[in-house]
């Protein structure tokens, strides 16, 4: 769906949709219709019945003494008011209604004269934001299943109020970015490879963004053995990007940037200890993490964010054959702590292992955030509502916290501490890259993570659950949601961004 804001009169043809508060109040533009139509607008909410709950949308075609040819009337409010949230999923909402309706093209009133609790302006990029994000599909091999649903309707124009001439800056890099993620997250792992991730990272330059590719024979020199051990098995050449985005004033003698670092496993076989065949086929998504990383980038060189963050992935495939590793294997991670590899299906931490070291070792990052699809346990203690939060740090942890609750990617910390780093002791080791079997498997993860984070501030989210969604939500259809792209970037607003012109 294309979704445009821009300023514009009161449409008079067409099919429109004005707001009308939740206690019946009709907004600017439902009175100027209900004045110009001799009261329709209150006689079809007196007729239309029940109540008038937040996102219900009551349908009038050919609305008489109106030369609209459909006014949809959409119901904003609750008694306990509304945040930001409430009206991207309202966009959302009105997306999915018009897809029902078959409604090719509709034009939004902007939300004027309701007690909204967000100002008008603001209120209509939340909507677009969620009428773009619950309206994305990847159809570039097909409908799929989608085959017979109606059509998509073409084009949602909202307007902004009069006086606002420019949507707050930055709701279309964010809906571009999340897009961009569900894309990558969606391609299968025969097109998606490691080089063709590491590909699409490098086009971020022509988005502002600095970029290097480090080749096999470059992460071989610097030692991240751990890494391609996981690779090894691959006939796919690993990569890792590091991308940078440089907003802050301070540029190099500034202060230290903010490191993302991403579990990019293009397709995880499970390798020797490989996977059970049922549901194998998920295992495309197992590069969520990076492409989280990949798409907070991306949104903060598109809304030219005024910080500076770098993103580190690492693209890989994890396959069993004649090269690759085994079960009992150790590898020498970068960071010269031994690996006991006992499972080869554990191997998002490897990757990871030597890539927060890199990252540490090299940026001296002021905090580190991980995003990986990093174990099945993590749907066990909290199935597909909430991803996982691991941190070191009070600070970042609550910080991240409430950026999820912002935008609705929820997080729940869940414990670090010395007994659990038992779990991953080793008998020939410094540590081995699996717990107690089914015991806090998560945590296990986690531990393994922190012994390569030192005292830097860290947190380690697992996305596993919150990657990928077989049910529709309110701000994504099935498959891949996007998940970590709006939390990073709300994180970065709200936290390690300089103040409105304090740029040189
Ligand atoms: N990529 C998987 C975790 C995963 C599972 C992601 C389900 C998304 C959905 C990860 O590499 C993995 O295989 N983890 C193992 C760890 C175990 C061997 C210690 C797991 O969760 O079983
Ligand atoms: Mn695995
Ligand atoms: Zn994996």
């Amino acid at each position: 769906m294309e979704v445009i804001v821009e300023p514009g009169p009161l449409p008079e043809h067409g099919t429109l949709v004005v707001s009308i508060g939740h206690e019946g109040a009709l907004g600017t533009a439902a009175a100027a219709l209900d004045r110009a139509s001799g009261g329709l607008i209150g006689r079809a909410l007196r007729s239309a019945g029940g109540e008038l709950r937040h996102g219900r949308v009551i349908d009038l075609l050919l609305p008489a003494g109106l030369a609209l040819d459909r006014l949809l009337l959409l119901v904003v409010g609750k008694s306990e008011g509304l945040g930001r949230l409430d009206l991207e999923q309202l966009g959302g909402t009105l997306a999915q209604k018009l897809r029902s309706l078959r409604v090719r093209e509709a034009q939004v009133a902007a939300p004027v004269g309701l007690e909204l609790g967000v100002p008008p302006a603001e209120a209509v990029a939340c909507l677009a934001l969620g009428a773009r994000l619950r309206s994305y599909r990847f159809t570039r091999y097909g409908k799929g299943d989608a085959e017979d649903e109606p059509q998509e309707p073409q084009r949602l124009r909202l307007l902004l109020p009069e006086g606002d001439t420019a949507p707050p800056a930055s709701f279309q890099a964010v809906a571009d970015a999340v897009c961009r993620a569900r894309d990558l997250v969606s391609e299968p792992a025969n097109v998606l490879t490691p080089k063709a991730f590491a590909d699409a990272c490098a086009e971020l330059g022509t988005a502002g963004v600095e970029v290097e590719i480090l080749d096999r024979e470059a992460l071989s020199g610097l030692g991240m053995r751990a890494l391609l051990a996981v690779a090894q098995g691959s006939a796919q050449p690993p990569y890792v990007a590091v991308m940078r985005w440089r907003g802050g004033r301070g540029g190099d003698g500034g202060k230290p940037p903010l490191a993302l670092v991403g579990k990019g496993v293009c397709f995880d076989s499970g390798g020797i200890s490989i996977k059970q065949a049922q549901g194998m086929e998920d295992m495309k998504y197992d590069m969520a993490g990076a492409a989280a990383v990949y798409g907070a980038m991306l949104a903060l060189a598109g809304r030219k964010a005024r910080a500076d963050v770098v993103g580190v992935v690492g693209l890989v495939e994890n396959m069993p054959s004649a090269t690759a590793q085994r079960p009992g294997d150790v590898v020498r991670s970068m960071a010269g702590k031994t690996i006991e590899v006992v499972n080869t299906d554990a191997e998002g931490r490897l990757v990871l292992a030597d890539l927060l070291h890199h990252t540490r070792q090299r940026f001296s990052p002021c905090a580190v955030i991980d995003l990986a699809t990093l174990t099945g346990a993590v749907i066990v203690a909290l199935g597909h509502e909430r991803a996982g939060l691991f941190a070191n740090d009070e600070e970042l942890a609550s910080r991240l916290a409430a950026a999820g609750e912002a935008t609705g990617e929820l997080l729940w910390r869940l414990p670090l501490g010395k007994a659990y780093e038992k779990h991953v002791k080793s008998t020939i080791a410094d540590l081995k890259n699996v717990g107690r079997g089914r015991e806090a498997g998560s945590i296990a993860g986690a531990v393994f993570l922190q012994r390569f984070v030192g005292d830097t501030p860290w947190a380690h989210l697992d996305i596993a659950g919150t990657a990928w969604t077989s049910r529709d939500l309110p701000l994504a259809g099935k498959g891949a949601t996007g998940f970590g792209v709006r939390l990073l970037d709300r994180l970065v607003a709200e936290h390690f961004e300089e103040a409105e012109g304090a740029r040189a």
